[in-house]
């Protein structure tokens, strides 16, 4: 992202002319498209080679990180959700790393006109996290919306990015051609700036995310950086996060495609035993009787099956020989047994807190107001740094 010659300019610390917006009327010109391709890829096999580093830092020393990482509270969280990143967030917290958890509420507007339902969705959203074993104790859950001097950041993060820059962001573009909203809005090109003060308001060091996130996490670091380079008087103000990438292949649906809140196709942490042996008694298999782990060519029967094993924590291909030639409906007992017999101690935990409304509220106060502190503490820093105190 920073090798491209508009951006070094704006890099530079004596170019104070920020990069012109694309002169096409168009916000995404196509020869950047191509180009935010390229180097997406490449980031996300760096990504990758910087996690197995990361992973053994963490095996060593647990304690030097500072982990930030959330989620839109557009509904329940699913088993998608957990193998991809809700898991790992516990194993680190239970390592010993710091563990603040988001409730990125003002996200919610970046793809659609209106947020709905978004009381019960945070509350919906605590109740995962409590269910799968984040620790209020130890760790730090909280709303965006809660804490002021995280969003201030916003406005000086926002003048170290040029326009170009927010215009080529890859997940930006995809989450506009799926966007809801009737028109584009500044926040949908914005949000990945906001982003960066979610994570740097904290000073976290460690982002797990999945491969979409990426870019943001990129963005996140040229604030650092700039922010550093431009008022930190050779002085680290901020440090650069790295993202942690999960190591789990993406579970599919009950129909076969991405497993989604919005498509209906979700096994959700919430759900009851009943509920998730229907929904995998309905889902997408195929015609073959012999069951075996072939993800290329027998996705839907792969997938049940990678999602029965790491329920097990076995292999897929373990989980397949044991099914041998008994057929689809033997493959979906297994994976309903699998996923009911791992999710009843989270889903315990879930109906215990669910009838504690009151609890619920006070965990997020109180993590709303350890948020603030850091906040503010952070926000104090930046305003001597840009020698703005009157
Ligand atoms: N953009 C993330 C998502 O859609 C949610 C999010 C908001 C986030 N702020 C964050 C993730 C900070 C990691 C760090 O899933």
């Amino acid at each position: 992202m920073d090798t491209t010659a508009p951006i070094a300019d704006f890099d530079a610390p004596a170019a104070p002319t920020p990069a012109p917006a694309p002169a096409s009327s168009s916000a995404l010109p196509d020869a950047s498209a191509s180009e935010a391709v390229a180097a997406d890829r490449l980031g996300a096999s760096a990504a990758r080679e910087r996690t197995a580093v990361l992973e053994e830092l963490i095996r060593t020393d647990p304690g030097q990180f500072r982990v930030l990482t959330g989620d839109r509270p557009t509904g329940q969280l699913h088993l998608g959700h957990y193998f991809g990143t809700l898991h790992n967030r516990v194993r680190l917290q239970n390592l010993g790393a710091e563990l603040f958890v988001i409730i990125a509420d003002y996200q919610v507007l970046t793809d659609r006109d209106v947020a709905d339902n978004l009381t019960t969705y945070v509350e919906e959203l605590v109740l995962d996290y409590l269910a799968i074993g984040v620790d209020p104790a130890r760790s730090t859950i909280f709303t965006h919306s809660a804490v002021p001097a995280l969003n201030q950041l916003l406005l000086p993060f926002l003048s170290l990015v040029s326009v170009a820059e927010l215009n080529r962001n890859p997940t930006v573009k995809d989450e506009i051609s799926h966007s809801r909203q009737s028109a584009v809005s500044g926040l949908m090109f914005t949000y990945p700036v906001h982003q960066a003060a979610d994570i740097l308001f904290c000073k976290a060091n460690l982002v797990p995310v999945g491969q979409d996130q990426l870019p943001h996490l990129e963005v996140t670091r040229t604030v650092a950086r700039r922010f550093n380079d431009r008022y930190g008087n050779g002085s680290t103000v901020f440090p650069r996060p790295d993202a942690l990438l999960s190591s789990a292949p993406l579970l599919l649906g009950t129909d076969g495609t991405k497993m989604s809140k919005s498509r209906g196709n979700a096994l959700t942490l919430a759900a009851d035993a009943d509920e998730t042996a229907r929904l995998i008694k309905g889902a997408k298999t195929d015609a073959e009787r012999h069951i075996s782990y072939e993800p290329a060519t027998r996705p839907e029967v792969s997938s049940l099956l990678l999602l029965a094993a790491l329920c097990q924590g076995r292999t897929p291909e373990q989980v397949a020989a044991d099914i041998g030639s008994a057929g689809a409906a033997a493959l979906k007992r297994t994976v309903t047994e699998a996923v009911n017999e791992y999710l009843a101690p989270i889903r315990a935990r879930r109906r215990a807190y669910a009838q504690d409304r009151a609890l619920l509220r006070r965990i997020l106060r109180e993590g709303n107001e350890r948020a603030n502190a850091v906040a503010d503490a952070t926000l104090a820093e930046v305003r001597t740094a840009m020698n703005s105190h009157y």
